[in-house]
């Protein structure tokens, strides 16, 4: 990036010096298409890897906990990196918005509901916060790893909200032609603070949060023509729900 942003900087004093100021315009142009192409690129990649990076560090974790010595020590410092790498994604996506054309597919939500729980039963088991999928098989066609990555950061933050012997609740029903995914916990609900920028890139309670986990939630759950709401549920704790049409809109 130091030496693109140099030979545009020396680029640009060139055509100055020349006093081509169509020239310099063009290539002003002509640099603004390849920050764009590079945002777009930036973006895409980042995506895409965040998903698999998740498997790996949440498997790491999982096979942690049966392994002694050595081992226990090294799946360890994978799994710091696995976390380090995550925060320099999360910092990529903050600079490009994510919406890289869906790729729809037939799938049953509630089975992706249990895959992404799955994922998270290290953590789950770690901070003796019981997870739990109810509902049933929710025929939906969808981009499969968006809705996942909207699940994940669900989930997450009621993780992270969670008390020890809590209990985060995951419900996935359908209503009228919307499937509908419910993420409770027994947290101590949204703060005020945050309530009314929750969608704001950069809000955060988190001492390594990045604030972006509901953004892009949002705006993976809007690309389908569907939304993501949050508030707090009359009982405490806190409720994401997520609603995304069964069928595409033509
Ligand atoms: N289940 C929840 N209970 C209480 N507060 C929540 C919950 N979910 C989100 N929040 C609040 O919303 C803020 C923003 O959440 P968001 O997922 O966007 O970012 P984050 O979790 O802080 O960081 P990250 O980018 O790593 O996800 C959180 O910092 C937290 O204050
Ligand atoms: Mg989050």
């Amino acid at each position: 990036v130091g030496s693109r942003v140099g030979y545009a900087l020396r680029q640009l004093f060139e055509t100055m010096m020349l006093e081509r100021l169509e020239e310099r315009d063009q290539v002003l142009e002509m640099h603004a298409e390849h920050n764009r192409t590079l945002t777009a690129l930036t973006g895409e990649l980042a995506h895409e890897l965040k998903n698999p990076l998740a498997s790996v560090k949440g498997l790491a974790a999982l096979v942690r906990r049966s392994a002694e010595g050595k081992a226990e020590e090294r799946l360890g410092v994978l799994g710091r990196e696995a976390d380090r790498m995550q925060s320099i994604l999360d910092e990529l996506l903050n600079f490009s918005r994510p919406l890289v054309p869906l790729a729809m597919e037939p799938v049953d939500l509630h089975g992706l509901a249990v895959d992404v729980a799955e994922l998270h039963e290290a953590t789950a088991l770690d901070r003796r916060v019981t997870l739990v999928v109810e509902g049933d098989a929710v025929p939906l066609t969808c981009d499969p790893r968006k809705i996942r990555q909207v699940l994940i950061n669900l989930v997450q933050n009621a993780l992270d909200a969670s008390p020890p012997g809590g209990t985060v609740t995951v419900r996935v029903t359908e209503r009228g032609r919307r499937a509908m995914v419910r993420v409770r916990d027994e947290g101590p609900g949204l703060s005020a603070e945050v309530a009314d920028q929750l969608f704001e890139p950069g809000t955060t309670t988190k001492a390594g949060g990045s604030g972006l986990g509901l953004v892009v939630a949002r705006s993976l759950a809007r690309q389908h023509g569907g939304e993501l709401l949050l508030a707090n549920h009359a009982e405490g704790g806190c409720l994401a729900e997520l609603t995304v049409p069964l069928e595409p809109a033509a």
